[in-house]
């Protein structure tokens, strides 16, 4: 479904990713490891448009989409949910969410997937009328995640989605991704907590300053020696 080849992506003259290739196929939950400052957000954004390579390819379906403006990626299927979640916290969440389905005119999809979102994430249902930004940090990452799937993507990017959570929200958020997966959309997830992302993944990437430096199925890395000394607490 989606192949990165080689790319290269700066800020100004810092390099953030150096020959990053990686590949997801239709339907698998993905997932990205790396300490702070890796590039793993560097890679979202450049998947999704935020960012330019410098060198390289991005191929989705078999187009290239390296550069294009973000805008058309999202047409083309791929949405992404930013570390930070950045709702717009003085528009009601069902503004939030219809601002997610702006690139669309057909009005019946749009609420079959309000309804989709709803049942996803109740608690969006019975706060659709409240002001985003008087959401709990959880219910802000519901948010945006309904937001994203608002555009009706079939790739799905998510940054950093249990960030600062308790324990309970965070089972709750990933319990949500396997589902959304399961109705059918591919996943790209970067996490610090590579426990948890390990065990609703497929197959994973390792990332250190802005390279991949090992990739497997979840399996796999769960029983490496160096993914559990250095990401997963060295058990
Ligand atoms: N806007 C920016 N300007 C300059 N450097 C940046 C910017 N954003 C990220 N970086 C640098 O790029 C590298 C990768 O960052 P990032 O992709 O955010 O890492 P991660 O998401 O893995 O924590 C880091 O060294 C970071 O300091
Ligand atoms: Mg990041």
């Amino acid at each position: 479904m989606l192949k990165v080849d080689e790319i290269n992506v700066y800020y100004g003259n810092i390099q953030a990713l150096k020959g990053v290739s990686l590949e997801i196929n239709q339907g698998e939950i993905v997932t990205l490891i790396g300490a702070n400052g890796a590039g793993k957000s560097t890679l979202l954004k450049a998947i999704s448009g935020l960012l330019k390579p410098k060198q390289g390819e991005i191929m989705y379906l078999n187009q290239s989409i390296a550069g294009k403006p973000a805008q058309t990626i999202v047409k083309q299927g791929i949405s992404h949910v930013p570390e930070g979640r950045r709702v717009f916290a003085n528009m009601t969440v069902e503004e939030n969410l219809e601002l997610g389905a702006f690139l669309r005119n057909d009005k019946d999809g749009i609420r079959q997937d309000f309804e989709k979102v709803y049942e996803l994430f109740p608690r969006l249902l019975e706060r659709r009328k409240q002001l985003s930004g008087t959401l709990s940090g959880g219910e802000q990452q519901m948010l945006a995640m309904g937001r994203a799937l608002m555009a009706r993507p079939r790739l799905l990017l998510l940054d950093e989605p249990s960030m600062g959570l308790s324990p309970l929200l965070v089972k709750t958020i990933f319990r949500i991704i396997e589902e959304i997966n399961e109705t059918g959309t591919t996943i790209l997830l970067v996490e610090q907590n590579a426990n948890m992302a390990l065990s609703i993944a497929d197959r994973a990437y390792v990332i250190e300053t802005g390279r991949v430096v090992l990739s497997g199925t979840a399996d796999e890395l769960n029983a490496s020696d160096q993914v559990r000394m250095a990401y997963l607490g060295g058990h």
